[in-house]
């Protein structure tokens, strides 16, 4: 067996996308290995959204450079080095040129050619492959859907890249137009996942309520009707999905939150601005009113969902004027639980050229204000879950003795102590008994549901 190390930056669909290399890598001999000193293979899957990505990038690779000479230096094993992700997809070459150490490049589209590059890598030659190709043959046809390993919940990427071409996102130029996977794909891969003992799958977009394709009988599917499909499944308990546009939040999604029980009752709608002013600015193609109405729709719908958020905070151009208004609508909606972010510009982005840049100092007090109000709304929310049963999926064992981490229908973190051994993977009632900042505690009813 080869030792395979993964690091992940970033989003759940990186997440995803580095399961999926383990998988395709494991047919090949390669085991997953949780440190970069010993492991055959090295790759880094790389985050853009993040601020600074590219110099972090970087300043990661100078320190597995330092790993791999190391080992080299011990044992005269060779290591090889690939950079995924879409820091890579952005950087191509200039990776080789600034890290020459790096033998591999591959974009978030042609990484199920990882197993090939592989091969090519002749550690004498000191040969390069980059490969960030958006290629004519969908990515997830040729990858491998044999599940291993996944525990109770997993990802499963049902739709990448995107048309909104909001202009501080880097998405649109790493991950590429929109593409929504077809039907029997998506269903086959939940079977595998199901039947490798998942109970919950997270359904993955950059702009995932945009999904759509055609439906056995060529008639045209939303999320929506996809979601009802996938609750078919038997054995498949948990749906969520994560992240959704405004403007794609349909009907059919909303009545799904009301119809189908196993979608659980979450909704994460990031708003990025309760500006008008700044939402055109940032393009985003709505105003504060058309999301209060949507989330409006939603809550009818499904009176107890949970909402979430992202905001970006300090766009140039904020106002202090805009800035209140973001506070209007947050204390509006009341969130469950929000992120919220300093803006920082994007190579390449549209809003990187603007010149009226919102001073540091400003941006990071309205973010201490903003953050300061969310915090007190998931700390309101969790409070209220005082006293209520709970169907929670047991996730992992706790750091503690007997106590187990689950997740609530509603996305909080939920410890609870028990002395029986295999819960993991299992649903169980729990009585919450006590809220904090980012979970509750609970006792579990002596009944488990399954
Ligand atoms: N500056 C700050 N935050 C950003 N995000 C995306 N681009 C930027 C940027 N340039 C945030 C948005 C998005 C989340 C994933 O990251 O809020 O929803
Ligand atoms: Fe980026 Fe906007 Fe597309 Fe979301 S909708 S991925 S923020 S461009």
């Amino acid at each position: 067996m080869k030792k395979l190390f993964i690091k992940t930056h970033g989003c759940q669909m990186n997440f995803y996308d580095s399961e999926k290399m383990v998988d395709l890598l494991k047919p090949h001999g390669y085991q997953l290995n949780n440190n970069v000193e010993d492991s055959d293979i090295i790759v880094l899957n790389t985050c853009h959204i993040r601020e600074k990505a590219v110099e972090k990038t970087y300043s990661e690779l100078g320190r597995i450079r330092d790993k791999i000479a190391l080992r080299k230096e011990k044992t005269g094993k060779d290591s090889i080095v690939a950079v995924a992700g879409c820091v890579a997809q952005a950087q191509g070459k200039e990776i080789m040129r600034r890290s020459p150490w790096v033998d591999i490049v591959v974009g978030p589209q042609s990484f199920q050619n990882l197993p090939e590059l592989i091969a090519k890598v002749d550690p004498i030659k000191k040969n390069k492959h980059v490969d960030i190709n958006f290629p004519v043959i969908p990515k997830f046809d040729q990858l491998n859907h044999e599940v291993h390993d996944r525990g109770p919940s997993a990802f499963l990427t049902i739709q990448e890249g995107c048309d909104k071409f909001c202009t501080f996102c880097v998405v649109p130029y790493t991950r590429g137009a929109e593409y929504s996977r077809p039907v029997k794909s998506i269903i086959d891969e939940a079977k595998k996942l199901i039947d490798a003992g998942v109970k919950e799958i997270t359904l993955l977009g950059q702009n995932v309520n945009a999904w759509n394709a055609n439906g056995p009988n060529k008639k045209k599917w939303g999320l929506g009707r996809l979601i009802a499909e996938l609750a078919k499944i038997k054995d498949l308990e948990f749906i969520r999905y994560t992240t959704s546009h405004p403007l794609d939040m349909d009907l059919d999604l909303i009545e799904a939150h009301r119809d189908i029980e196993k979608l659980m009752p979450y909704l994460h709608l990031p708003l990025q601005s309760g500006s008008d002013n700044i939402l055109k600015l940032m393009n985003r193609k709505h105003t504060t009113k058309q999301y209060l109405k949507v989330i409006e729709k939603v809550r009818h719908y499904k009176p107890d969902i949970a909402i979430s958020g992202d905001f970006i905070i300090g766009f140039p151009g904020e106002s202090s004027r805009d800035h209140e208004s973001t506070i209007n609508v947050i204390n509006e909606v009341q969130y469950s639980q929000a992120y919220s972010f300093k803006y920082s510009i994007r190579p390449g982005t549209p809003a990187g050229i603007y010149y009226n840049h919102v001073d540091e100092k400003v941006k990071s007090s309205r973010l201490q204000e903003v953050q300061e109000i969310l915090r007190e709304q998931q700390m309101r929310f969790n409070k209220n879950s005082i006293g209520s049963t709970l169907k929670v999926l047991v996730l992992k064992h706790g750091k503690k003795n007997g106590q187990y981490l689950g997740r609530s229908p509603f996305n909080q973190s939920i410890y609870f102590n028990s002395e029986e051994l295999n819960l993991i993977g299992s649903t169980v009632d729990i009585d919450v008994t006590e809220a904090f900042q980012n979970s509750l505690t609970g006792k579990m009813k002596i009944n488990k549901c399954t």
